[in-house]
């Protein structure tokens, strides 16, 4: 009976640590360890629980919130630890906390872990009641693996904040240069993230094409400031040095191993490019071009139409409106032309909320 207790209780283990390692937000992670937790502690039939109560917190050291609540913690989402947890809490966590570590005490069972960059994460549970020697080895195992959990939750997060600030600095770079708002960056990453979404494409891969987006004129780092700012028309030659932008972004971010970047440099590289061909850089036709260039095509025309720029004034938005249908199947690929017109309010809630003159 005790291999067979054993064997499931690791099973269980085994699932809730695969529960855990999932990608997910803070919140949802020590949400997702108090539930697996106290299901393992159910596991014991004998065992009775009476309510248990549970709380995540996060913050640094003397600064910790609460992030999650249940049961007696349920009104305390938001409040400091400190005034929420009684006194003799923190000398539980001392004891556990050299590096990562969790405390189990009868009765409260409080864990701790402090990732690389100082941010500490806690969770506590009360109202269990005493532990088999088989529930504590069973928690302990699972506390190692939140630790291992938790800890790359972070680096991931620092990679990924990594890649959001070099396409935020690559973008205002641009920005500066072209004298574009931030605005401008910030209205065709969400329209692209809407094409993304209405086009099928999965919340994450919504979430990649809109951080990337705003990296499409990346190239124009390159071009002369003769050209790039030049108040009228382009002369045939200083066309063919602007059309360069798309190729020079490409190059600028192709050899990234990193997801938004490589998301970036394909979209640099095709946001030029037409449905029916007659695109630049490559001249590419329909499915040819990249998904991620065709919605970046349309976030970007439509948003240059309805803004100033060096060359010329904004357009009303019935003018553009018109120039995007007459260009559906043309410039634009029909089914993305549909998914903008199905959903034209939620676009121009996005124009509206990042205006360039307020
Ligand atoms: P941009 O200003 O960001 O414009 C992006 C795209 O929006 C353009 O790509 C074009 O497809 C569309 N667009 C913008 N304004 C108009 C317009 O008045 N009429 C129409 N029909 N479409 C418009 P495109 O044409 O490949 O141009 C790429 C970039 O080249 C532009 O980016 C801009 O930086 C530059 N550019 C294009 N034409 C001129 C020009 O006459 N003078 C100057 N100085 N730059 C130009
Ligand atoms: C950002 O634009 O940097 C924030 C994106 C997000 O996580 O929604
Ligand atoms: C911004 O935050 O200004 C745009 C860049 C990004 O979405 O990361
Ligand atoms: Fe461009
Ligand atoms: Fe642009």
């Amino acid at each position: 009976m005790t291999i067979e207790d054993n064997k499931r209780g690791l099973e269980k283990i085994i699932e809730a640590s695969a529960t855990i390692f999932e990608p997910q937000s803070m919140k949802r992670f020590v949400g997702g360890i108090m539930e697996q937790l106290t299901s393992l502690l159910y596991l014991d039939e004998e065992a009775v629980f009476c309510q248990t109560s549970g709380l995540a917190a996060e913050g640094s050291h003397n600064d910790m919130k609460i992030l999650v609540g249940t049961g007696d913690f349920e009104g305390s989402v938001g409040q400091n630890l400190e005034d929420v947890l009684s006194s003799d809490w923190d000398t539980d966590i001392e004891k556990g906390s050299n590096g990562h570590g969790h405390v189990l005490t009868e009765g409260p069972y409080t864990s701790n872990f402090v990732s690389a960059n100082g941010i500490e994460s806690l969770v506590h549970l009360t109202g269990l009641s005493e532990l088999s020697d088989l529930d504590q080895r069973l928690v302990d195992i699972f506390s190692k693996n939140v630790g291992i959990a938790f800890e790359n939750m972070y680096l991931k997060n620092d990679i990924e904040d990594t890649q959001r600030e070099v396409v935020y600095r690559l973008g205002e770079a641009v920005k500066t240069r072209s004298k574009e708002t931030g605005n401008h960056v910030k209205r065709v990453a969400e329209y692209s993230r809407l094409l993304a979404l209405g086009y099928g494409l999965s919340e994450e891969e919504a979430e990649i094409v809109k951080l990337a987006s705003p990296l499409h004129d990346v190239g124009k780092i390159g071009i002369p400031d003769a050209i790039l700012n030049k108040p009228g028309p382009l002369t045939p030659d200083e066309w063919v040095s602007m059309q360069t932008h798309a190729t020079l972004g490409y190059d600028l971010l192709k050899n990234s191993q990193r997801p938004i970047l490589q998301a970036g440099a394909i979209i640099a590289l095709e946001h030029h490019e037409k449905w029916a061909g007659n695109g630049y850089p490559h001249n590419k036709v329909g499915e040819d071009i990249h998904v991620y260039g065709r919605i970046s095509a349309l976030a970007d025309v439509f948003d240059a139409l309805g803004s100033d720029r060096c060359y010329k004034k904004s357009w009303d938005l019935d003018r553009i409106l018109d120039l995007l249908r007459e260009e559906r199947g043309k410039h634009f690929e029909p089914r993305i032309i549909d998914i903008f017109f199905s959903e034209l309010d939620a676009f121009l809630a996005v124009r509206d909320a990042y205006q360039d003159r307020v």
